[in-house]
């Protein structure tokens, strides 16, 4: 904390508001007595000048287009770790000795299986049923299935729930898809690595042995990475609110999840495929920019914009020379790929784009990458959430270990009817 103030003057009041300062970072004013000493609340619709917390988890410089998590810059874990040390990382707050990832890797492996009535849950599911509602469901089910782990006061059961959701998510996600397709629910296979062992539940079939491709596992581990975690964005901030009401790690979770499926988060790596699907051809791209420009199309560019990144998304940059280099490899010849980049260079060459500092996110190539490795355009979200379920798990820990906790409250500017006198039906 420093000692700075800030002075805000109001008709009424001169009141004197401290400045909190992270480690690095701008530093926030302090308004939590302003409604005391002003009667005044404060009005900050999308939370767009709001810190929510304090977390040590991961940093975002949204001009200079920094991530770290715990301090790692994202392009080096990027290029030296993979997911499972990251997910350790973002847990526990520093890298791993070979010991601590083996026996943490060797907890994850053991907790992999799900409970075969969870089985039996999703099979009650209609056989369309998008993958993310399945995912959604099941994971706050988890919360009927491991009482043992669902006392928020206890370390030992919070960690042994991170254990699980990281571990089980990848087995939930599978179940989802092979249910959706009608094909048996493959059980997870331990002599695998995590990522590897996603795809041989996805994909293996009885009729014949699946052989792991291994660019496709390195290409998925990465996406992993990347997506692990970001901060407060929408879906994590939803797992800390519902996690502010004491409610268990799953149902916080599951809350996450139903967040991360809206097309301006997660879902946009499906949106981004769809509308590039519907572009069609490199020759419709400028037709597609325009109508992004005009507000009345209510279209946007999807894959497009950040809250928090103004210059560029460092994900983007890394996914954008991996997608390349994954196409080459896996020899596919995608002709959405054509048609992304075209609208990359008009998009970032317009105008408009360049004043709203408008950039490709994420999830622009993310889509085209989960292609190549056939995996379905409904799964993509569900990719997106296994991954952040590592960042989501870690937060929810972080926030009930961090003294001071208070339940998510935000108040409201009401602009409904004023007091008035209630009438007998017969009388409106
Ligand atoms: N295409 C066209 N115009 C856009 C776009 C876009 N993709 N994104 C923002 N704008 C315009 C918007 O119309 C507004 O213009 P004006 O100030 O003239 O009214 C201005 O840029 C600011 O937009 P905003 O909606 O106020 O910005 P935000 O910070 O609230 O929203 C966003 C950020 C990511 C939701 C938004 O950029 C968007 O909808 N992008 C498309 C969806 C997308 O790709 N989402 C994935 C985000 S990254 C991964 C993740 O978080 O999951």
């Amino acid at each position: 904390m420093s000692n700075s103030n800030v002075t805000l003057t109001t008709p009424d009041h001169s009141v004197s508001l401290p400045l909190v300062e992270g480690s690095q970072g701008p530093s926030c004013v302090d308004i939590a007595s302003l409604y005391r000493e002003t009667g005044h609340f404060t009005f900050d619709p999308g939370f767009a000048a709001t810190a929510a917390c304090k977390s040590a988890i991961t940093f975002i410089d949204g001009e200079k287009g920094v991530l770290l998590y715990r301090g790692y810059p994202i392009e080096q874990l990027a290029e030296q770790s993979r997911f499972l040390e990251v997910a350790y990382l973002l847990l526990e707050g520093e890298l791993p000795t070979a010991e601590q990832m083996h026996a943490f890797e060797d907890q994850i492996t053991h907790h992999t299986m799900m409970h075969e009535s969870v089985k039996n849950f999703l099979h009650g599911f209609h056989y369309d049923a998008h993958p993310m509602a399945m995912l959604c469901a099941s994971v706050a089910s988890l919360s009927a299935f491991y009482h043992d782990t669902t006392d928020n006061e206890d370390p030992a059961q919070r960690k042994l729930a991170a254990i699980r959701l990281i571990a089980k998510m990848p087995t939930l996600a599978a179940a989802a898809y092979r249910y959706s397709i009608g094909w048996p629910i493959r059980y997870p296979r331990n002599n695998l690595e995590y990522v590897d062992r996603f795809l041989h539940m996805m994909f293996e079939v009885p009729s014949e042995p699946l052989k792991i491709n291994a660019v496709a596992a390195k290409a998925l581990d990465l996406l992993f990475i990347l997506h692990a975690d970001h901060e407060q964005n929408a879906s994590t901030s939803t797992v800390r609110l519902v996690g502010s009401t004491g409610a268990n790690p799953y149902a916080s979770v599951a809350a996450g999840i139903a967040a991360l499926w809206g097309p301006a988060h997660g879902g946009a790596n499906e949106a981004v495929l769809k509308m590039l699907t519907e572009i069609g051809t490199p020759a419709n791209v400028s037709k597609a920019v325009e109508r992004a420009k005009d507000k009345n199309s209510g279209f946007r560019l999807m894959g497009f914009g950040h809250r928090v990144y103004k210059n560029f998304d460092p994900r983007a940059k890394i996914i954008r020379a991996t997608c390349h280099e994954v196409l080459d490899k896996l020899g596919v010849n995608d002709p959405l790929l054509d048609i992304a980049m075209k609208l990359e260079e008009v998009a970032l060459k317009d105008d408009y784009f360049i004043e709203h500092k408008l950039y490709p996110n994420v999830d622009f190539y993310s889509g085209i990458i989960y292609k190549a490795l056939k995996i379905p355009t409904e799964m993509f979200t569900v990719m997106f959430a296994i991954a952040r379920t590592a960042g989501w798990i870690s937060h929810w820990i972080e926030q009930h270990e961090m003294p001071g906790g208070r339940i998510g409250r935000p108040r409201q500017v009401y602009v409904g009817a004023t007091p008035r006198e209630y009438k007998a039906i017969e009388n409106r």
